[in-house]
C-alpha cells in the first residue's frame, strides 16, 4: 500500500505541474529551457563545443537543411538508388574527411569493396569459375583443372572464358551481380526478407572461393584496412569464422595460420600507416550449427584468445536471426566461459529482427543476460524497455548499421529507423557498416551519412558525430591504455579536421 501510494505521488506530481503550465500561454522562457533540456539528452547532447566546432556545426546544419528540403532526400530512398546522390552530398564529403574512430561491426568475409575483388582478384592467374544449377557462381584457384563437385561440374579458366566472351566490362558487371546484392531494382528483385537473405547468403558462398585462397586473403585484409584508413577510420574489429584457407597446390591452412597471417598483415599495415591503431577479430560461429558444435567452438575460442590476446577480441553467433537458433537455445554453450572461470567477451548480434514478441525477439534480453559487451544491430531494442534500461546502465553499446538494416528490409525510409529513439535519448551507440562488399559501400561514411542525416534528422549535430566517433574507441575491446592512446591520436585528427573546415 505504502509503495503504491509513493508511485502515485511520483507519477502525479509532474503531471500537476504540467496541468498548471497549460493553463494559459506557456512561458516562452520555460519552453526554451525544456527544449534545451530535451536536446541535451541526445547522443552528444552534453558535449560543449569549442568556438571552431560551433562554426563547423553551423555550416553542417545549413548544409543538412538544404539536403532535407531537396526533392529527393537520400535517406528516404533505397541505398542502391541514393548512393549517387549521397556521393554528391556536401555533408557526405565532410563526413569522409571526418576522423570516425573505429569500425566495430564488419564481417571479415565482406570487408573489401567488390571493385577490388573483381579487378584485382579475378584477374589473377589460375582463377577458375563455375556456374551452378541455381544460377550462382563458384571460384577456385588451382594449379590444374579443379575436380567436379556436387554443386560445380564444369570449371573453366576465367582467363580463357573472358577472352572467349570478349566483353570484359559486361562480364565483370555480371560478376558484381553474383558477388553483391547490388541491383537497379531492389524493390522488384527483393520483395521480402526471405528473398534478400537468400541472395545474401549465396553471395557469401560465391565470394568464398576467391577470398579463402591464402595469398588473396593476405592482400584482401591489407586492402580492407586500407579502404577503412582511406575513409579516416583508425581501428577495426572484424567478425570472422577463421575459414580454412587453401594454396594453389591444394594445401589447407588452419585457424592458427589464419590468426598468424591476420596479425602479420595488421602489423605490416601499422608499419606502413603509423596512425592506424590496429585490428582484432571477433570469432564468429553460424547459428545454424548444433549445440555440441557451438560448445566446441566456444572452448576453441577461449583457447585462441589465450594464444592471440592482441588479436582475438571475443565471440559472436552470426547468420540470420529469424531463421536461426536463438541465443537461449545455445545457453549451455554460452555459459561455458563463466562455468570454466575463463574470460571470453561476447559481442552478440541480437535483435536484428522485426518479429516482435517471438522467441527470436528475446535474443536481445538474452544477449544482455549473457553479459554481452556490445549488441550487434539491436534493431528491436527500442521495443524492449527493460533490456534498453539494462544496456544503458551497463554501458552496452548498440552497433547501428543503417544501410544493412535497409537493404535487408527491416526499414525502408531511414527516418523511421527505431534507432532514432535511441539516439534522441543518448543510448550508448556506435555506427558501422556490417557488409561493405555486399552493399556496395566502403568505409563508414555512407552509414554515418544515413545515421546523421536520416536517423538523427536536423537535431543531430557536430556533438553527435563527435560522441559517435569517441564511442567507437571507448566501446572497442582495446585495453584501457590503448584506448587512451587511441583517443589522443583521434583528438589530434579531430582538431585538425575542425580547424580545416570551420
Ligand atoms: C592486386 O593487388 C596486389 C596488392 O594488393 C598487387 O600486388 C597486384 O599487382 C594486384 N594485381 C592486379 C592484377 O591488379
Ligand atoms: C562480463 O564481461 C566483462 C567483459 O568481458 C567481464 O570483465 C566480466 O567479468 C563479465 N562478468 C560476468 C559476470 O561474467
Ligand atoms: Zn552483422
Amino acid at each position: 500500500m505504502v509503495i503504491s501510494l509513493c508511485l502515485v505521488l511520483v507519477t502525479y506530481v509532474p503531471l500537476l505541474w504540467f496541468v498548471r503550465e497549460i493553463d494559459g500561454m506557456p512561458d516562452p522562457a520555460r519552453r526554451d529551457l525544456l527544449m534545451r533540456q530535451e536536446a541535451s539528452r541526445q547522443t552528444g547532447g552534453l558535449l560543449m563545443l569549442t568556438a571552431a566546432e560551433q562554426r563547423l556545426d553551423a555550416r553542417l546544419h545549413l548544409l543538412k537543411e538544404q539536403e532535407m528540403s531537396a526533392a529527393l532526400f537520400p535517406p528516404a530512398l533505397h541505398f542502391f538508388k541514393s548512393k549517387p546522390l549521397i556521393r554528391q552530398s556536401a555533408v557526405f564529403k565532410l563526413l569522409q574527411k571526418m576522423p570516425k574512430g573505429a569500425a566495430l561491426h564488419i564481417h571479415g568475409s565482406s570487408l573489401v569493396g567488390v571493385e577490388w575483388l573483381i579487378r584485382n582478384v579475378t584477374y589473377r592467374p589460375h582463377c577458375y569459375i563455375c556456374f551452378t544449377w541455381d544460377n550462382s557462381v563458384r571460384f577456385a584457384f588451382s594449379a590444374r583443372q579443379p575436380f567436379p563437385r556436387w554443386d560445380c561440374f564444369y570449371w573453366q579458366l576465367l582467363e580463357t572464358l573472358r577472352s572467349r566472351i570478349g566483353d570484359n566490362a559486361g562480364f565483370d558487371n555480371s560478376l558484381i551481380e553474383h558477388l553483391t546484392l547490388i541491383t537497379d531494382d531492389p524493390d522488384g528483385d527483393y520483395p521480402n526478407q526471405d528473398v534478400v537473405w537468400e541472395k545474401f547468403e549465396k553471395a557469401f558462398i560465391a565470394a568464398a572461393g576467391l577470398i579463402t585462397h591464402a595469398p588473396v586473403l593476405r592482400d584482401y585484409f591489407y586492402q580492407g584496412l586500407k579502404e577503412l584508413h582511406d575513409d579516416n577510420v583508425m581501428y577495426a574489429e572484424l567478425r570472422s569464422g577463421l575459414s580454412r584457407t587453401y594454396e594453389l597446390d591444394g594445401t589447407i591452412h588452419d585457424k592458427i595460420w589464419f590468426l598468424n597471417m591476420f596479425q602479420e598483415v595488421t602489423q605490416k599495415f601499422i608499419k606502413d600507416y603509423p596512425d592506424f591503431l590496429g585490428a582484432r577479430i571477433i570469432i564468429s560461429v553460424h547459428r545454424a550449427r548444433s549445440l555440441s558444435e557451438v560448445k566446441a567452438a566456444v572452448q576453441e575460442a577461449i583457447q585462441l584468445k589465450k594464444e592471440f590476446p592482441d588479436i582475438v577480441a571475443g565471440f559472436d553467433m552470426v547468420g540470420r536471426e529469424n531463421t536461426g537458433k536463438t541465443l537461449w537455445y545455445f545457453r549451455e554453450a554460452l555459459s561455458l566461459p563463466n562455468e570454466l572461470g575463463e574470460e571470453l567477451p561476447f559481442f552478440f548480434h541480437a535483435g536484428e529482427t522485426d518479429d516482435e514478441g517471438t522467441e527470436v525477439d528475446q535474443n536481445i534480453l538474452d544477449a544482455i543476460l549473457f553479459n554481452t559487451s556490445r549488441i550487434g544491430h539491436g534493431y528491436a531494442l527500442a521495443h524492449h524497455p527493460l533490456a534498453k534500461e539494462l544496456s544503458r546502465k551497463r554501458n552496452i553499446a548498440v552497433e547501428l548499421c543503417p544501410i544493412s538494416n535497409q537493404v535487408l528490409k527491416l526499414v525502408s525510409d531511414l527516418r523511421n529507423h527505431p534507432a532514432a529513439v535511441l539516439m534522441s535519448e543518448g543510448h550508448p551507440m556506435v555506427i558501422s557498416s556490417d557488409d561493405p562488399s555486399l552493399f556496395g559501400t566502403t568505409g563508414l561514411s555512407y552509414d554515418f551519412y544515413e545515421a546523421f542525416v536520416g536517423i538523427g534528422g536536423l537535431k543531430a549535430n557536430l556533438g553527435t558525430l563527435k560522441e559517435l566517433a569517441v564511442n567507437s574507441i571507448r566501446f572497442s575491446s582495446m585495453p584501457p591504455h590503448l584506448k587512451d592512446a587511441g583517443l589522443a591520436v583521434w583528438q589530434n585528427k579531430w582538431d585538425d579536421f575542425v580547424s580545416d573546415h570551420s
